[in-house]
């Protein structure tokens, strides 16, 4: 007989093309991560069921393009998010700066207490940073957002940084 799931957690990924975000997902919901991973076009989503707290949680992450022309509808994605991951690329210092733009946009269509991650992610990288730490943690501290750097290649803090998520929300 199939375990009853307790909750069922909308968690979004956003940021901008090739920061990870597909692959931090699919590190986190099937252990698997590939080097030629294709832009992604429209939206997709994962599922993975985990137990927190001795209750069933059922994460259903949605993942969608970081370039502007292959994204859907903004307010569908958005839609019953209880928790979102801002996703940059600690190697692109670009993708960071546009971490603002992200936030206004997530701010501007979910919900007012959405539990927002700030993820700098390819920590596995550190020769080529061009983000400190101590930039990112200022702007997480003043945006009240948690922040973690991850990396999908060598599955550093991935699952910490979607059970912090999660945890949040529950
Ligand atoms: P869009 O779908 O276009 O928005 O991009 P995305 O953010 O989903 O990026 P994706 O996950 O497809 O990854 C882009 C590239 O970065 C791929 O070549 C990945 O293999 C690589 N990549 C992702 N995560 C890591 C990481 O932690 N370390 C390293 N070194 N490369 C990574
Ligand atoms: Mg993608």
């Amino acid at each position: 007989m199939a375990n009853k799931v307790d909750y069922v957690f909308k968690i979004v990924l956003i940021g901008d093309s090739a920061v990870g975000k597909s692959q931090l997902i699919a590190r986190f919901s099937k252990n698997e991560f590939s080097l030629d991973s294709k832009a992604t076009i429209g939206v997709e989503f994962q599922t993975k069921t985990l137990v927190i707290d001795q209750k069933m949680v059922k994460a259903q992450i949605w993942d969608t393009a970081g370039q502007e022309r292959y994204r859907a509808v903004t307010s569908a994605y958005y839609r019953g998010a209880v928790g979102a991951m801002l996703v940059y690329d600690m190697t692109k210092r670009q993708t960071f700066d546009h971490m603002t733009r992200w936030l206004e946009e997530l701010r501007g269509h979910a919900d007012k207490n959405i539990v927002i991650m700030l993820i700098g992610n390819k920590c596995d990288l550190e020769n080529l940073r061009a983000v400190p730490v101590e930039d990112a943690q200022e702007f997480a501290e003043r945006e009240s957002l948690c922040f973690m750097e991850t990396s999908a290649l060598e599955s550093t803090n991935v699952e910490s940084a979607f059970l912090t998520a999660l945890t949040e929300v529950y």
